[in-house]
């Protein structure tokens, strides 16, 4: 059996989550088994190349990003399929360049494309999905088309949580969680180690009420709440001293932020927008408080374990993700996405109670050892190692 070559596709090279949280995965597997392609040039060809992963880029006149895949006419949809589909003969060529032994396609977008490149390159494929395919995203016809097509030619899945999982069929396949970590360096045994690093990399102390920082963390889109969250922190008792909202636009979303930056002023909140920033690590240490607060179900919500492992106390939503990761008023607090008023009560709350804050954060810091990126990648290891007909033979 030739040893495992996995081959990760991507339709999008911009450093958006499910992107990162492939950097993260690919760097806690195997050296040397792993390769990731794009079929645009963007910054994650950089970020991957800082860590000596190998990475190759594939493109055809076909502009995947025209297409968008939620809730689109059927007719648009048909024509960009073909393209994605003729895309993915051309990836067929190098996917068997590069020797894969199974290809493992990271949207919905690259299943389309790699059930193709797979074909050709008679290699399995795998369907890691990091979106729930439910009809609040897709719209109950295309989310049932995604189920059956992911059945279809994907021979396994790796889910990035339990409720994602819950949204796909997997009847005859093999299935697995492999959450979205968060790196530690190797062997840090928690208490002892945060004392020894240097003050400025500890988590920071929680500040009293009128002193508090906020941070929302997450790429700036109406579905990520960011408009929600400036109105329920207008009507907060006692303001904060400033709220980071760090994150980038990628995908079209231009107006999505002035709309943000209008209403900031409007309501006259301490807000700065930060943009993308490649770690938001900075400022998340720097922060008291970390908010989430997407209004659909979040299929994991990353930012959330950072900002537990930052220290921070956390506020995010349910249903989704979080609900697997935050244990409400143990380690953070969770609210009705969607739900203004109950996000103020939350709001209120933390700034009001700097204990309760250091309570929360530090039981978060222990939680957040849960999702350490290096059990994710052994579980994606084993199920991509494990699976039966790895490479088809060759005709
Ligand atoms: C997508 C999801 C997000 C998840 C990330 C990594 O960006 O929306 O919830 O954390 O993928 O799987």
């Amino acid at each position: 059996m030739a040893p495992l070559k996995a081959v990760f596709l991507a339709h999008t090279a911009a450093p958006s989550g499910a992107e990162l949280a492939t950097l993260r995965l690919v760097s806690a597997m195997p050296a040397g088994q792993t390769a990731v392609l794009y079929t645009e040039d963007g910054p994650m060809l950089r970020l991957m190349a800082a860590r000596g992963i190998e990475t190759r880029v594939v493109t055809t006149s076909f502009d995947s990003r025209a297409m968008t895949i939620d809730k689109a006419g059927i007719r648009s949809l048909l024509v960009g399929a073909t393209g994605l589909l003729r895309l993915g003969w051309t990836l067929g060529a190098t996917v068997r360049d590069l020797e894969a032994t199974v290809l493992v396609a990271g949207s919905t977008k690259a299943v389309l494309m790699g059930a193709v490149a797979a074909r050709r390159a008679r290699v399995p494929l795998v369907w890691h999905v990091h979106d729930r395919v439910s009809r609040d995203y897709f719209g109950r016809v295309l989310a049932l088309v995604i189920r059956v097509l992911g059945w279809v030619v994907a021979r396994a899945v790796i889910a990035n949580s339990g409720g994602t999982l819950a949204s796909l069929y997997t009847w005859r396949r093999a299935a697995v969680v492999a959450y979205p970590g968060v790196e530690f360096p190797p062997d840090n045994d928690t208490a002892a180690d945060e004392s020894a690093l240097p003050r400025e990399q500890r988590p920071q102390e929680q500040r009293p009420a009128g002193e508090t920082i906020i941070a929302v963390v997450g790429r700036l889109a109406p579905w990520k709440g960011q408009d929600l969250f400036l109105r329920a922190l207008a009507d907060v008792k006692t303001l904060p001293r400033e709220v980071f909202l760090v994150g980038g636009t990628f995908f079209d979303e231009e107006p999505y932020r002035a709309e943000l930056e209008v209403h900031a002023t409007a309501l006259d909140l301490p807000v700065t927008f930060t943009g993308h920033v490649d770690d938001p690590e900075s400022y998340l240490r720097h922060a008291d408080i970390l908010v989430h607060c997407s209004v659909l179900p979040e299929p994991f919500g990353q930012v959330v374990v950072e900002g537990m492992r930052a220290g921070c106390a956390v506020i995010a939503t349910r249903p989704g993700g979080p609900e697997e990761i935050v244990e409400p008023g143990v380690n953070g607090l969770l609210v009705t996405a969607g739900d203004r008023a109950e996000l103020t009560r939350a709001l209120d709350t933390l700034i009001a109670d700097q204990e309760l804050r250091v309570k929360l954060a530090d039981a978060a810091r222990v939680r957040s050892r849960d999702f350490d990126v290096a059990e994710s990648g052994r579980i994606v290891t084993d199920l991509l190692t494990g699976l039966p007909g790895k490479r088809w033979r060759r005709g």
